[in-house]
Formats: C-alpha cells, structure tokens, sequence
C-alpha cells in the first residue's frame, strides 16, 4: 500500500484496498494483531489510511511494507507505539454509565470490607482498571475509594490503571484534563473537591493520585498479578479483540483475582458464553461478575 502525500499528489496510488499490495496490507494488518489484539480486516483501509498514513508519512516511508520493517526493527518502540496509539480507541469519561460506580459503592465495596473483617485479611483493596485510557475511569474509582475512607481509617485503598497506549498512560498519569473532558461525566461536587484549576483545565487532586498507580500493558500477554485485585474494570476494550484472544484474556484476568472478586465489564458486554463462572449478577442495575 503506497501513502498519500498532505496535498494528495504523491505519484504513489491512493491507499485504498483495491490499489493496494496484497502483501503490504497483510503485514500491516498481522502486525496490528500482533501489537494490539485489533483485527483490521481488509474493508478496513480507509481506516489504515486514516490512521496509519500520518505515521509513514513522519517516519518517511515509502509505503505501508516499509513501515512495517521499521516497527519491527531493532529500536521500533516508537513506531510501534504510534502505531498502537493510533490504531486504539481512546473514548472514555469520568463515571462514565455511572451504574457500575453506584454498585461498586452500595454493594461491592461494603460486601468487601465485611468480607476482609470476617476472614481477618489485611485491610486493604485493590481496584484494577484494565485499559483504563487517559485516566477519568482510574480517577472515578479514586473518588469512590477516596470517599469510603474518610469511614475507614487505616485501610488501604489503592486503584492500578493500565493501558496498551503509552501515550495515554501518560496523560493518566499527568491528570491534568481540558474544561471539554471535566465537563463529561463529573459534577460540581466531585469537580469542586478533586480538581484545581490549572493552565486553562483542571489537575486531578493529589489525595486521589496518591491513590492511584499506572503501567502500560497489554491485555493480551500474560499477568504478572495472581491473586491481587478485589474488583476488576475491563470495560470497552474487549470488544475489539478476536473472539479467542477475548476469552483467553477473561479467563486469564480471573487468576489475577481475590477469590469472590467482583468483575465489571462494559455495558454493552456479556460474559455468559465464557461458562458457568461467569454468570452475571445485577446490583443498583449494573451486571457484575464474581468468576473466582
Ligand atoms: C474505548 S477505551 C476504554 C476506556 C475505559 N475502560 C472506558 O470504558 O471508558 C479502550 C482502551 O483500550 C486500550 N486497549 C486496546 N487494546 C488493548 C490491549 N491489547 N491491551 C491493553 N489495552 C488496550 C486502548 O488503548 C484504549 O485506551
């Protein structure tokens, strides 16, 4: 597949399917699997072309066959970090579909803290946000986490959030968001109490990010984690892996759980066909999973 130039004259074809390298748009959909678990069939070309061609335009490639090369090369991080950041979707929001937060807060974590005192467990929780994006999910949990330990002195309470995008890792981390992105999903309350205003938009306050801890990570290579998370968010991302790799992954994500932990994945997400372990459940109407 041969790339665009900005003013579109580039003697090179335009990189549509139909006059593109059979081989070219092979390698770079393989690779896209490889890196990131999103399978872009071949109708996906304008997607590609959108997404990709900026990148192989910057890093000077001569096509999508070169670009490949270049990722796969020894010192390719970055044009594979590119490209996995460019080929993601990033949507996300704070509270967002709010049901999961109310459960999290009236049943789960009450259901959790009376559970750790009956079996005499250390009085700590540990949230996973699994691809958590730029943060406002990670930060959301923080709110609620922060909110319940003014009842609970010398508990610790802790979120992890992890994202395949190293570039949104970064952001989560700096947690810092535009007045566009705090008017989505936060009202005045938790804005006035978790942010500051500052350089035209609003840092995250530092009590939550004491709380709160990011990698990146790829969902579909193995956990280091066995036995850590008391409740686990995978929402809106497995939706774009391959029936297998989503399975195997929710399967996998399990051993990284408290046994009776809690599961929330998106709302429009079922987890029926992944066997009995996974029937769901519903609280303050969210449906939530406990598959260990
Ligand atoms: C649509 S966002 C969802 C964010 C958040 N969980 C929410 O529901 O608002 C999907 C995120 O999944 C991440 N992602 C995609 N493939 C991934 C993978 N293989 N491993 C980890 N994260 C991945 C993307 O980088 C993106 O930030």
């Amino acid at each position: 597949m041969s790339i665009k130039t900005e003013a579109g004259s580039h003697a090179a074809q335009p990189a549509h399917p139909s006059n593109t390298s059979e081989c070219d748009l092979t390698a770079i959909i393989d690779l896209v699997d490889d890196l990131c678990g999103v399978y872009l069939d071949e109708s996906k070309g304008y997607l590609i072309e959108s997404r990709l061609g900026p990148i192989a335009r910057r890093f000077e490639c001569r096509d999508y066959g070169e670009l490949v090369n270049r990722a796969l090369a020894i010192g390719g991080e970055s044009v594979r970090s590119e490209i996995v950041d460019a080929i993601t979707t990033h949507e996300t929001l704070f509270f967002r579909d709010e049901s999961p937060f109310r459960a999290m807060r009236f049943k789960v974590l009450p259901d959790l803290i009376q559970h750790i005192e009956d079996t005499g467990r250390a009085r700590q929780i540990r949230v996973w946000s699994a691809a958590c994006s730029t943060g406002q999910e990670v930060y959301s949990i923080a709110m609620v986490l922060h909110e319940i330990a003014q009842d609970l002195p010398g508990w610790d309470l802790q979120v992890f959030g992890t994202d395949i995008s190293p570039a949104s890792v970064a952001t989560a981390e700096r947690g810092w968001y535009s007045n566009l992105e705090v008017g989505r999903g936060l009202d005045a309350m938790n804005k006035s109490n978790y942010f500051s205003q500052e350089a035209s938009g609003w840092q995250v306050a530092p009590e939550l990010q004491r709380r709160a801890k990011f990698a990146v990570r790829n969902l579909l290579k193995p956990f280091p984690e066995t036995n850590q998370f008391d409740i686990v968010f995978c929402r809106n991302v497995a939706i774009y892996f391959k029936p297998n790799q989503r399975a195997d992954m929710f399967h996998r994500m399990v051993d990284t759980m408290t046994p009776g932990g809690w599961l929330f994945v998106g709302s429009a997400e079922r987890l029926s066909d992944l066997g009995p372990a996974f029937t769901p459940q519903s609280h303050c109407d969210c449906t939530v999973y406990r598959p260990k």
